[in-house]
């Protein structure tokens, strides 16, 4: 229908493009505050930057088409293989490690659902060049601090922290197969969200032994590093597969955000280019789907440009952060609040209000006037309604003595100020 969207875009009327700024705020802080620079790249790319690396579940969403030369392209669905392909292409030139950071709009055509639409924005925030634990740690911190900086705490959100080279071994150690490795990963990343008698079915339908696929779901069970260490111990390769995780999950108790972050070896993440430490945050009640996902992708710039450099980042996307920012209820993400309305009492005074209000712009504060002629009462009305801080009234009395009277909106109270005051 020509009269609406789109299902799954979304149209940002003010209220809901305040919300968002307020989003891109904390964000591009956030990244400032751990020395990232922001790129960008095109929305549109070679269908083939998806069909390489990203994994089928990607691959089925995108937006892809012939252009008018029969190139196949695709809408970016994410920004890691842009990323990867930049980065590569420079990689002797840029200064390692690189931190970078961007907010590209993604498109992906998923069935719409409660924090899923067809397009989104996604703060993506990588470290290349490093491949320690405490790369990892920077950035998961990054994105608790994202959500502290939205007002959220422990009781908010949480950080849930798996390493796929962990579940990896212990899977193996479980008896699963390597050809079933894949489908094992799949029944893991729903583990919360099905019945554990339907992800056995799952793993049994795959192939697994009945007594594996118990064993698989124990290793998707692991929350907590006790539990952790002892299946580690009993390991032939040693336990030293998971000292990447406890260094990371060290970093961030020495950085004061443990108390955000769970071990969770059910998280495995959807897409197929993660090679270590992988995480995603997401509401305490876990009631909305995944405010933001990540790992370390150590094999994707090789693939993508033929440089070998470790990497590790997250994607963190608009659409669920909006909901719980405005559950919260609080004013703080609402715009900007404008400072002035200026209200011309005779026709004579329109001149001398457009001038001081231009200046007034000038001086960098946020002024609306009537655009009509009106009277004083109405211009007040329109005032209230824009939502105006002070209206600054213009009469010949006043203009005679080179004042104006400026009325405080929420006090009530007035006072008689001088044009060249309110210029300043
Ligand atoms: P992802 O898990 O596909 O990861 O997406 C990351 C986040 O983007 C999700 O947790 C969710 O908040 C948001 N998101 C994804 N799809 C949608 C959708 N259809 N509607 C609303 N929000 C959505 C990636 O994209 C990786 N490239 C992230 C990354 C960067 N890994 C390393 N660097």
């Amino acid at each position: 229908m020509p009269g609406q969207a789109l299902p799954g875009f979304r149209e940002f009327y003010p209220e809901e493009t305040a919300l968002r700024s307020h989003i891109f705020k904390v964000w591009r802080d956030v990244a400032a505050r751990y020395g990232f620079d922001e790129y960008d790249g095109p929305p549109l790319e070679p269908l083939e930057l998806y069909t390489a690396k990203s994994g089928e579940e990607i691959v089925d969403q995108l937006y892809a088409f012939h252009d008018k030369a029969g190139r196949a392209v695709a809408l970016r669905p994410e920004m890691t293989p842009t990323l990867a392909r930049m980065v590569a292409a420079r990689a002797q030139a840029l200064k390692k490690p690189i931190r970078w950071f961007s907010i590209p709009q993604l498109f992906r055509y998923e069935r719409q659902q409660r924090g899923r639409l067809r397009e989104h924005f996604q703060l993506n925030m990588d470290l290349i060049g490093e491949p320690g634990p405490l790369a990892d740690a920077e950035i998961i911190a990054a994105a608790i601090d994202v959500q502290r900086g939205l007002g959220f705490g422990p009781d908010d959100v949480r950080v849930r922290i798996a390493d796929r080279r962990v579940v990896y071994a212990l899977l193996v150690h479980a008896g699963v197969a390597d050809d079933a490795m894949g489908t094992t990963y799949t029944v893991l990343d729903k583990f919360e969200r099905e019945p554990r008698k339907k992800l056995h079915d799952r793993l049994t339908a795959a192939g697994l032994e009945s007594a594996v696929a118990d064993r698989a779901l124990a290793v998707g069970a692991i929350r907590d590093r006790a539990t952790l260490s002892t299946a580690l111990g009993e390991l032939a390769a040693g336990p030293d597969v998971g000292d990447d995780l406890f260094a990371c999950m060290d970093a961030l108790d020495a950085m004061g955000l443990g108390e955000f972050a769970d071990i969770d070896l059910s998280i495995v993440r959807g897409l197929a280019y993660y090679t270590g430490i992988v995480f995603e945050v997401f509401d305490a009640p876990r009631s909305l789907r995944a405010i933001c996902g990540g790992g370390r992708y150590d094999g994707l710039l090789k693939a993508l440009g033929g440089v070998d450099l470790p990497a590790t980042g997250f994607g963190m996307g608009d659409v669920v952060l909006s909901e719980l920012v405005r559950a919260r209820a609080t004013r703080d993400h609402t715009g900007p609040r404008l400072d002035t309305f200026l209200i011309a009492v005779t026709a004579e005074d329109v001149a001398p209000v457009l001038e001081l209000g231009h200046v007034m712009r000038d001086a960098g504060r946020s002024v609306e006037f009537a655009l009509k002629a009106q009277s004083m009462g109405k211009q007040l009305k329109l005032a209230a309604a824009r939502g105006a801080r002070r209206a600054v009234i213009v009469g010949p009395d006043e203009r005679a003595a080179g004042a104006a009277i400026v009325r405080d909106l929420d006090a009530g109270t007035e006072e008689r100020v001088a044009f060249e005051r309110l210029k300043q």
